[in-house]
């Protein structure tokens, strides 16, 4: 058993990062291989080698569910740095998904669910024996006969393997930043999370992305704050925005492209159910206005945008009450009683309000009624006041990318307000 046993074959080999792939034949029983080996220049590199150990470990443990099988290798010479690496395994005879895409198209959501499927189930089994492939893209995926049914996910050379690290104790530097262009995740920083199932499983739905758009999702959020789906609309086949699934896909994006890792699929179970529902039936039939304000409602909520107009319309609940609360205790500090209602929001979150009037014990007389209000158009916040109902004085401008300032300025200016607040006792 030795590599000189096959005999490469004239078809172009494949290269990447981390070495090169060739056709090869038996010589003596003409059975058809697939080689792996190492580029010359990073050969001797300890991690590259303990890569290529891993590789085939993760490929023996997966036994050919949904990977190749492993037909020969000398993967455990790899502390040996005399020894060339090689692997013959199966030889998958079809395309991967990057060339299929550039020969056909983009493809159906019917048949790139049916992909997404079935690759969902192999990397589950590969979850299951403890094997992160962290590099699944395009590249790495074939169609088996170029048969969507019939996925086959390659290379895990990038994959982190628990039976391999144990064997041989091995500690990937985690020092280094992690996976690949087509869809970078913030937990492969450097030092961050490399080991979560949640990072496979988000590679995925940048896999479904890709087969429907033709385009690499890249990121999980745009400058402008938004995800590739909402990113890159204009690339959605009209089609796709057509069908009447469109908007249950859009929720798997929604939720998958996340950019915090615990808001994402949490498990395999939680992606499968929610990609089954892309294919169910419309809950109920047409003329259902709840139904679909709901679907409407759990969309918009569902976005990266929503969440983070829900988090400054609480952001402002927090710091007009601060306000009042301020207000109130300098107040009674003073000997003045104090009455109004607390802070709340009004027109769909955009405007905080909270109104107060002050008491003099000793004369009896009353302030006017003052009613403090904090606007946003979500870039910028703007507070002001009335008294009675009368016309509105501007307070104070902030932006709400800087809050924490914005919310420092407008405690520090209580002075003001109290001011105007006594004022409208003494006429
Ligand atoms: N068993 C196989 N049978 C047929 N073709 C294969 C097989 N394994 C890989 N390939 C093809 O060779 C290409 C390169 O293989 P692989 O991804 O394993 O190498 P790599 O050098 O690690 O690549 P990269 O670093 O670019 O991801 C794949 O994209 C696929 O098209
Ligand atoms: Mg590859």
């Amino acid at each position: 058993m030795a590599m000189q046993d096959w005999t490469v074959q004239p078809q172009e080999a494949r290269s990447g990062g981390q070495g090169s792939v060739a056709f090869v034949v038996h010589n003596k029983s003409g059975a058809a291989g697939a080689l792996k080996r190492m580029h010359p220049e990073t050969a001797k590199e300890k991690e590259r080698r303990f890569r290529f150990y891993s590789e085939v470990g993760a490929l023996k443990a997966m036994d050919g569910h949904g990977v190749p099988l492993v037909i020969e290798s000398n993967e455990e010479c790899f502390s040996d740095k005399c020894a060339e690496l090689y692997l013959v395994m199966e030889r998958i005879e079809g395309s991967n998904i990057s060339d299929f895409i550039s020969k056909h198209g983009n493809i159906e959501l019917t048949d790139a669910l049916i992909i997404i499927n079935r690759v969902l189930e192999i990397v589950e089994e590969g979850h299951r024996l403890e094997i992160f492939h962290r590099d699944l893209k395009p590249d790495n995926i074939m169609l088996r006969g170029d048969d969507v049914s019939d996925p086959v996910i390659v290379d895990y050379g990038m994959s982190w393997n628990k039976p391999a690290h144990q064997e041989q104790n091995y500690k990937t530097p985690g020092g280094k930043e992690l996976g690949n262009r087509f869809l970078r995740l913030p937990e492969y920083a450097p030092n961050g999370i490399h080991r979560d199932s949640r990072s496979d499983l988000t590679m995925l739905i940048g896999i479904l992305f890709y087969l429907l758009v033709g385009k690499a999702p890249r990121w999980l959020v745009s400058e402008l704050g938004l995800a590739p789906h909402d990113h890159l609309d204009a690339e959605m086949p009209e089609k796709l925005k057509n069908d009447e699934r469109w908007l249950r896909l859009r929720s798997v994006f929604n939720i998958g492209f996340q950019h915090r890792i615990e808001m994402r699929f949490q498990t395999s179970e939680e992606l499968r159910l929610k990609l089954k529902q892309v294919c169910a039936d419309p809950p109920e039939p047409k003329g259902d206005e709840f139904m679909k304000e709901l679907a409407a409602f759990r969309e918009k909520i569902e976005t990266i945008e929503a969440q983070r107009r829900q988090a400054l319309v609480e952001t402002m609940i927090s710091a007009s009450s601060a306000l009042e609360i301020s207000l109130r205790t300098a107040f009674e500090g003073e000997g003045f009683s104090v009455k109004g209602f607390k802070s709340n929001s009004r027109s769909g979150g955009t405007v905080v309000v909270f109104t107060i009037q002050i008491g003099d014990n000793k004369s009896g007389r009353q302030s006017g009624l003052f009613e403090h209000s904090m606007e946003t158009d979500f870039i910028n916040v703007q507070t002001s006041y009335r008294v009675d109902f009368g016309p509105k004085y501007d307070g104070m401008l902030g932006q709400t990318a800087d809050f924490e300032n914005f919310q420092r300025n407008i405690i520090s200016g209580k002075e003001i307000l109290m001011a105007a607040i006594l004022r409208t006792i003494a006429v």
